[in-house]
């Protein structure tokens, strides 16, 4: 069982666990009680429809949509009612409820996510006006389900959830491993991550601490973390966001962690801001943080944002725009550092223990296709395929194009009609890779029909071209791995 407390004692839990259950405040509960589209509307802040599907209810699914979903203040005796065997002085005790003009509303916020439910604290946007406290336990957001998305499903036997705030990873997590960790320096996001894992039946460790330090001389098949990466002069105001360490110096200090923490083969991936100092490219810092640690790396950069655009997000998340004082110390010390701008992305690494690992740092700016995990999973895959063929085992495979790879051509026209500018193969799913390729590598992967063995279609090439064929074969070869790297051609 889990070592923390809940907000409420295990007999507290299980009642409110009762009432949630009885009253049917679930996914499929509230869609069948508000209809679909006021469900779908509701998941967006949109609860117009979920007001109006319940308007004047007292039932106790009404009840719990109105106060925990839409945010309303309701009459006590009909709150008190719909949390059945739970005491409504323990409810208001723990923090679950608060009073309000008018009646009770929910003092934190009770989430359905999927099939489980999640408790935090209550968005900013719930309390306006009101800078977040410091101890601020975030529910799940927009990098949360990032995260949850991009990590690799595979069953592994033990998994780490680093900074587990109200647990959102740790559920994810609870469907492929079978047994979980998860941490965090706030107390209260532990008592949140208890009481998310108790409502929900399951059992995770907790632990409490500073980043590696409760789990030190421990190693896991699998490490997630969402880390608090704003990267800024180490001033801590905010716990869900602010390590205290100057920089991007905690997502460092992951990477650096990974040889102690992961079994062999096990991964670490984490969400990551980075800093581009000016006359330094990022991929090579990024690629910096693992040097030594024996880890194959793929970092995918997905935006990177100006310094005061940065400042501006970070202090209105933590509703905190109001104060031009924070904003310009903050500003100037991404002077100072020469920080021209702030990458963020998403780390997946796995320890092989190699001396010569797999490194690739790139960005990928382009839409991708849910699950990512999917695509990190199958990334490695690919990788190690390579790793284990050399010229003439490259030569020896029978490739394929990816489902759905299409050719686009750019073509002007000349005297002598349309001229193709540019060609590029585009995968059509998963990584959206687009890649310009010349004349010769359309008409190789013309040929890659799953059959005919690579070896073949150069020696075609090289006739067709006039060309030696070992010395095409050594030139495709390159490229020809990098496209099985992306995934547009498969062995
Ligand atoms: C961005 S939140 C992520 C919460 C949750 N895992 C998610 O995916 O939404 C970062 C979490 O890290 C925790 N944290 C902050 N500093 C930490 C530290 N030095 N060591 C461990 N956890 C820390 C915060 O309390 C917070 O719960």
């Amino acid at each position: 069982m889990t070592e923390q407390q809940g907000i409420l004692g295990r007999a507290g839990l299980d009642q409110l666990r009762d009432a949630l259950v009885d009253a049917e405040f679930t996914q499929a509960g509230v869609a069948a009680r508000i209809g679909p589209e006021a469900w779908a509307a509701a998941e967006h802040e949109d609860f117009r429809a979920t007001l109006a599907a319940t308007d004047g209810a007292d039932d106790p699914l009404g009840v719990l949509v109105r106060v925990f979903l839409a945010g309303q203040t309701e009459r006590e005796e009909t709150v008190a009612a719909a949390l059945g065997r739970l005491p409504l002085p323990q409810a208001l005790a723990s923090g679950l409820l608060e009073r309000a003009e008018g009646g009770l509303r929910a003092g934190i916020d009770l989430d359905i996510y999927g099939d489980w439910w999640v408790v935090a604290d209550l968005p900013a946007a719930a309390r306006p006006g009101r800078p977040l406290p410091a101890d601020h336990v975030l529910g799940v957001g927009m990098a949360s389900m990032t995260l949850a998305d991009a990590t690799i499903r595979r069953p592994v036997g033990t998994a780490l959830d680093l900074g587990t705030g109200c647990g959102v990873q740790a559920l994810h997590l609870s469907e492929h491993v079978e047994a979980i960790t998860a941490t965090d320096l706030s107390e209260r996001a532990l008592r949140f991550a208890a009481t998310t894992a108790h409502l929900n039946g399951l059992s995770w460790e907790l632990l409490s601490g500073d980043m590696l330090a409760p789990v030190a001389s421990r190693r896991f098949d699998q490490v997630v973390s969402n880390p608090p990466f704003v990267v800024g002069p180490g001033v801590t105001t905010h716990t869900y966001r602010d390590s205290g360490r100057p920089g991007d110096g905690v997502c460092a200090e992951l990477a650096a962690a990974a040889p102690r923490l992961l079994n062999p083969g096990g991964t670490l991936q984490y969400l990551a801001n980075w800093v581009h100092v000016a006359g330094e490219e990022w991929s090579e810092r990024v690629a910096g943080w693992f040097a030594g640690t024996g880890c194959d790396l793929w970092v995918i950069q997905r935006e990177v944002t100006e310094p005061l655009d940065y400042v501006r997000l970070w202090l209105y998340d933590a509703a905190e725009g109001h104060d031009p004082q924070r904003a310009a110390a903050w500003l100037d010390w991404f002077d100072r550092n020469k920080i021209e701008a702030i990458g963020f992305g998403l780390i997946s690494a796995r320890y092989s223990g190699s001396d010569d690992p797999i490194v690739v740092c790139e960005d990928a700016f382009q839409r991708l296709d849910q699950p990512v995990g999917a695509q990190v999973a199958a990334w490695f895959d690919r990788q190690d395929q390579l790793s284990a063929v050399d010229l003439e085992g490259l030569l020896d495979l029978r490739l394929r194009t990816a489902p759905g790879l299409r050719l686009r051509q750019d073509a002007s026209m000349s005297p002598d009609g349309w001229a193709v500018d540019r060609q590029v193969l585009e995968l059509t799913d998963g990584m959206h890779w687009a890649e310009e390729i010349d004349p010769l590598i359309v008409s190789l992967v013309g040929g890659c029909d799953g059959h005919t063995p690579l070896r073949e279609l150069v020696a075609l090439l090289a006739a067709a071209h006039e060309a030696p064929f070992e010395l095409l074969a050594l030139s495709l070869a390159g490229i020809v791995r990098h496209l099985i790297t992306r995934g547009l051609l498969l062995p």
